[in-house]
């Protein structure tokens, strides 16, 4: 068993070599590049044949520079651009960051410039230098400036370019607002000449009662001796310790009870790293998630997912979220609901969203935005895929409120999305096997008068099915035919309904019928959760939406403008009626599950 164990833990890392992101806790030595940057609008891109990154002054009066980051706007970073200048709300095209920063280079100290995100795809230099490129608009990268940069003054210039493709991931289409720009946190990390890459630690899968784990090391010689220590508080709970191989790879498997992470009990340890000379700390939580037949458990115990869906947007400013704060106020919402869970859709949301749901003791999905249509047999979708959800679990794997791993909302069922979606729960699988694989699907089908059945094949991948239905919204019935409306599911998993719900405008009130209307909003609810009680199968439920968001995609004039009103709470905040019928539901159901557990 300990072997098999072993084997399991370390053959696929080995396998495949993780990418080279270093991983970020707060422990880190780091210097912030945030604030004001300067900045170019290039929509015909001629900033790369004038070579803006060299970011030249003309040397003399007849010299002809036709560009000057000094006298040009200023964005603040982290942030969309969309939202900080009227002209910019719906561009899309090429933008040019530079900023100055002074830096004293160290002995024996590695430097890397790291990013957030940038949205979407990004090319970067430092003092004139190409770093290189990242593709991805919501996960981090980094490179490795060490020979690059200077003692005393540096320039740095990212071009970020948010043109949709159709060989995107996303792609062309979404219900999303476009958001463009280095839309988080830009820093240095410094690091020793041997030092930490990345590291997971988690309970072992399916075995409460034992740790494993493994701490990947960059520049360390064979036989480098990695310890790592666990307290609780000024408690040291245990030590360990292994010798890192050829590769810098150490493994850890060691018998250990821990108070384990719940919703409940948001227990974090903090752990502690060194390895030559480098040290680092951070707060993981422990806890195992998985399925039994229909059931999801979380520490071996059934648990029903009170969630909701919620966009990385920002209440009240209308711009992509990326503080703690955002998150802090949107979880504050969703807890006020009474949800232990959310779905961060359609993209991995910020780190700090991440970090204090674990904090807070909520459950989170997370999703790499593999969206609608998109060129399925191009290999080059894959690959962009694959590689963020590969940054997706190499920045979050030690999260123990991350439960799902998602790998696709609403993609229409063929061979080649059917073989994408295959290579990417096999990727996420060989890369996590402490969590569930899931993904959103809207492809059910009418069997006969009042019953519907979701048979996408997606279904033989995933551990648990997630269900997207707009019965009473979208389509030719009314709210109140749910309560009739049966549903079959083709594998006998759990399943999660991702998404429902309808539109309202907060304060336009009417009767129950009439579109937008908080009432009619109100009333769909009602009659979902009334079918969602007799759904067979269930396990959880993620409403859509926590709150209204941009899309350019809704042109309603008064309702919508330019925003998708089916939020339970508008944009600024206010909660409308469906907010309390759903609030109230969660309340009973955690009332039951309180009591299903005192009467165990
Ligand atoms: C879809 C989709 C969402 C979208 C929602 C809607 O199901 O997954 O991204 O916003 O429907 O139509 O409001």
């Amino acid at each position: 068993m300990r072997m098999t164990l072993l084997l399991l833990l370390i053959a696929p890392s080995l396998a495949q070599t993780p990418s080279r992101l270093i991983a970020d806790p707060p422990s880190r030595s780091t210097i912030a590049l945030d604030g004001t940057w300067n900045s170019i609008v290039d929509p015909y891109e001629s900033g790369l044949s004038s070579r803006f990154f060299e970011n030249a002054k003309p040397k003399s009066k007849s010299d002809l520079i036709e560009y000057d980051f000094d006298r040009s706007p200023k964005l603040l970073v982290p942030g969309d651009w969309n939202t900080q200048r009227d002209s910019l709300l719906l561009y899309e095209g090429p933008m040019w960051y530079q900023r100055y920063f002074s830096y004293q280079q160290k002995p024996h100290t590695r430097t890397f410039l790291y990013f957030g995100a940038a949205n979407c795809l990004a090319r970067v230099w430092l003092n004139g230098t190409k770093l290189g490129e990242h593709v991805g608009g919501f996960t981090p990268f980094d490179f490795e400036v060490t020979d690059k940069i200077r003692s005393g003054e540096n320039f740095v210039v990212v071009e970020v370019d948010n043109t949709r493709r159709p060989d995107g991931v996303p792609g062309i289409h979404t219900d999303w607002w476009n958001y463009g720009g280095l839309t988080r946190g830009v820093k240095l990390i410094e690091v020793p000449e041997t030092f930490v890459e990345n590291y997971k630690l988690q309970l072992a899968p399916a075995r409460a009662d034992a740790v494993a784990g493994w701490v990947q090391l960059q520049g360390a010689k064979e036989g480098v001796e990695v310890t790592l220590e666990i307290r609780a508080g000024d408690l040291l709970v245990t030590t360990q310790t292994a010798r890192a191989d050829a590769s810098g790879y150490a493994s850890f498997l060691f018998p250990l009870k821990l108070e384990l992470w719940s919703p409940e009990n948001p227990k974090l340890y903090e752990v502690r790293i060194s390895a030559q000379g480098d040290h680092l700390s951070d707060q993981i939580g422990f806890r195992t998630v998985a399925t039994r037949g229909t059931q999801i458990l979380l520490n071996g115990k059934p648990i029903f997912l009170r969630g909701v869906s919620l966009h990385e947007e920002a209440p009240f400013r209308g711009a992509r979220a990326f503080s703690e704060d955002d998150a802090r106020t949107l979880l504050g919402w969703a807890k006020d609901l009474g949800a232990n869970f959310v779905r961060l859709a359609h993209y991995p949301h910020n780190e700090d969203m991440i970090r204090l749901a674990d904090r807070m003791g909520v459950m989170v999905w997370e999703e790499v935005p593999v969206y609608w249509e998109l060129e399925f047999d191009n290999p080059a979708v894959l690959a962009n895929a694959r590689a963020q959800l590969d940054e997706t679990i190499r920045r979050d794997q030690n999260r123990a409120a991350i439960v799902f791993w998602s790998i696709a909302n609403e993609t229409p069922i063929n061979p080649a999305r059917n073989a994408v979606l295959k290579s990417l729960s096999d990727f996420a699988r060989s890369q996590d096997s402490t969590r569930l694989i899931s993904a959103a699907s809207d492809k059910w089908q009418r069997m006969e008068a009042d019953t519907m059945a979701l048979n996408d094949p997606l279904g033989e991948y995933l551990d648990v099915i997630g269900l997207n239905q707009y019965i009473g919204w979208y389509g030719d019935r009314k709210p109140e035919d749910a309560d009739r409306i049966q549903w079959k599911f083709a594998y006998p998993k759990p399943v999660i309904v991702t998404e429902f719900g309808g539109g309202a405008q907060y304060g336009r009130h009417g009767d129950s019928e009439t579109r937008f209307t908080e009432e009619y909003q109100a009333n769909l609810y009602q009659h979902q959760l009334r079918m969602l009680s007799h759904m067979p199968q269930l396990a959880g439920m993620t409403p859509w939406i926590l709150m209204d968001f941009r899309s350019p995609r809704r042109a309603l004039p008064v309702i919508q403008d330019f925003y998708n009103r089916k939020g339970l709470i508008s944009d600024r905040g206010q909660r409308k009626q469906a907010f309390y019928v759903l609030q109230k539901f969660y309340q009973e159901k955690a009332q039951e599950a309180r009591s299903g557990q005192a009467s165990k």
